[in-house]
C-alpha cells in the first residue's frame, strides 16, 4: 500500500477514535452576523456562547468604520510590517492601545497582531530569547490558554527554557519554586481571566512576587480587555497595578468586537519583539481597514457607551449569580461574563447541550483537551446585547433541563 494510503487510514482511524470517545468537534456554519441570535442550519438560535461581551461585533458604527477604512486604505496591507505593510492606521492604533495601558506600564509601547494566538507565541518566544540558551525559566499557570501553552512549548524547544507549572489559586508553590531559581531570566505567564472558568488571576499578588524575585509578569487579558475596569482597559485598570515588569496581552476579537490582538510593554521589550519576534517579522500585516475599525471600537470601549455596556453586563452577571442558586449543577464562582456549568463526563455535557439546542439555544459542550478530563461543561457567556428577559428565559430553560436530566426523564 502506498504511503498516502497509510496516512489516509491513520486519519480515518484517528477520527473514528475521537467519535468513540465523544471528543469529535462539530463545525457549525452561521448565516447571520455575530449577535445574541444566530441563524444556523435554517433555524434561529439564542446564542450564549460568543466572546462578543460588549455586543460590538455587529455594531453599526463599527460596520461603517470598516467600510470607511476600506475606502481609505483598500482591503489588504500587501506585506509584513517591516517590509511595507505598516500603515498609519496601524501606527495610530498602536499609539491608542499604548495609551490605554500607560497608567499601568511606564514607558509603554504596543504592538498589533492579527490574532491573540500569534501575539502570545511572539511574546513568549521573543522574551525567552532575551536570555542565552538554557538561561530562561518560565512559570505557567496550569489552566492557561492553549496559545500560551504552545508559546511556552515552542520557547522551550527553541531556547531550552525551563518550564514550571503552578496553580493560580495557590501561589505558595510558585513562591517556593522561585526562591530556589537562579536562572538569569524568569517569566510568569498567566491568563488574566481564565477562559474556561471565568475567574480572575490574582494580579496584585503575582506582581508582588514578581517584584520580590526579579521576574517578568506576562498577563494574557483576552477576556478582560474591554470588560474589566471602569474604562474597559482591562485587568490592570481593575487591579490598579503599575510596573515596568508587566507584559500585557489584549485581544481585539472578543470584547472589542473585531479581530486582532496586541502586546503592551515597556518600550525596550517591544523593540526587541519587533527585532526578534518571528511571527511578527514573517507574517503579512493585518489589513489597515481592520486597524481603522478598531480605533472606533476603542473609542466606544473607553467612552460612555462602553461604560453603559459594562454596567449592563454586570447586571446580567449579578442576576445569574443570584437566580442560579436553585441549581445543583457545579458552578465555578465567576464575576465575569464567562459562567461555566460543570457537567463532568463528555456524555453528560453533550446531552445537556443537545437539549438546549432543542429548546432553541446555542451553548456548545466544552470537552477535553480544552478543559481537564472529567470537567466537561457548558461555557455560558453573556453579551451586553442580551436582555434581562433573555437571561431569565435561559435560566428557566436550564431549570427544566436539570430537572429532566437529574430526574432521569
Ligand atoms: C485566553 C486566551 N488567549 C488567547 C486567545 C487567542 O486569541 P485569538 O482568538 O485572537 O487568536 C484566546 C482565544 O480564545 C484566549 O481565550
Amino acid at each position: 500500500m502506498s504511503r498516502t494510503f497509510n496516512a489516509l487510514n491513520m486519519a480515518e482511524g484517528q477520527i473514528a477514535s475521537l467519535d468513540e470517545r465523544l471528543l469529535r468537534r462539530k463545525l457549525r456554519t452561521t448565516e447571520s452576523p455575530c449577535d445574541t441570535k444566530a441563524r444556523v442550519d435554517n433555524r434561529e438560535l439564542k446564542a450564549f456562547c460568543s466572546n462578543d461581551y460588549l455586543g460590538l461585533a455587529n455594531h453599526p458604527a463599527l460596520v461603517a468604520a470598516l467600510a470607511e477604512g476600506a475606502k481609505k486604505y483598500g482591503v489588504g496591507s500587501g506585506a509584513s510590517h517591516l517590509i511595507s505593510g505598516h500603515s498609519i492606521a496601524h501606527d495610530l492604533l498602536e499609539k491608542k492601545l499604548a495609551a490605554f495601558e500607560s497608567a499601568h506600564i511606564p514607558n509603554t509601547r504596543a504592538l498589533f497582531f492579527s490574532t491573540g494566538y500569534l501575539a502570545n507565541i511572539n511574546a513568549i518566544t521573543g522574551l525567552a530569547r532575551l536570555a542565552k540558551q538554557g538561561e530562561a525559566s518560565i512559570y505557567s499557570a496550569k489552566l492557561n490558554h492553549a496559545s500560551l501553552i504552545d508559546g511556552i512549548r515552542l520557547a522551550s524547544a527553541q531556547t531550552k527554557a525551563n518550564v514550571t507549572l503552578f496553580d493560580h489559586q495557590d501561589l505558595d508553590s510558585l513562591e517556593n519554586a522561585l526562591k530556589h531559581d537562579a536562572h538569569p531570566l524568569k517569566l510568569i505567564v498567566v491568563d488574566g481571566v481564565f477562559s474556561m472558568d471565568g475567574d480572575i488571576a490574582p494580579v496584585e499578588k503575582l506582581l508582588q512576587i514578581a517584584e520580590q524575585y526579579d521576574v517578568l509578569l506576562m498577563v494574557d487579558d483576552a477576556h478582560g480587555f474591554g470588560v474589566l475596569g471602569k474604562h474597559g482597559h482591562g485587568i490592570l485598570e481593575q487591579s490598579n497595578v503599575h510596573s515596568e515588569r508587566i507584559i500585557y496581552i489584549g485581544t481585539l476579537g472578543k470584547a472589542a468586537g473585531v479581530g486582532g490582538a496586541f502586546i503592551c510593554g515597556a518600550a525596550p521589550f517591544i523593540e526587541w519583539l519587533i527585532q526578534k519576534g518571528r511571527p511578527y517579522i514573517y507574517s503579512t500585516a493585518t489589513p489597515p481597514a481592520i486597524a481603522h475599525t478598531l480605533l472606533k471600537s476603542l473609542e466606544i470601549i473607553e467612552g460612555n457607551e462602553g461604560i453603559e455596556r459594562r454596567k449592563k453586563l454586570n447586571q446580567l452577571i449579578e442576576i445569574w449569580r443570584e437566580e442560579m442558586t436553585f441549581s445543583n449543577w457545579e458552578k465555578i464562582s465567576s464575576s465575569t461574563p464567562i459562567q461555566p456549568v460543570i457537567l463532568g463526563s463528555n456524555a453528560n455535557a453533550l446531552a445537556v447541550a443537545q437539549l438546549l439546542d432543542k429548546a432553541g439555544y446555542w451553548i456548545p459542550a466544552i470537552r477535553p483537551p480544552t478543559v481537564p478530563v472529567g470537567s466537561s461543561r457548558l461555557r455560558i457567556t453573556f453579551s451586553a446585547n442580551h436582555s434581562i428577559d433573555d437571561l431569565r428565559e435561559l435560566i428557566q430553560t436550564l431549570k427544566g433541563i436539570e430537572q429532566r436530566v437529574e430526574g432521569g426523564t
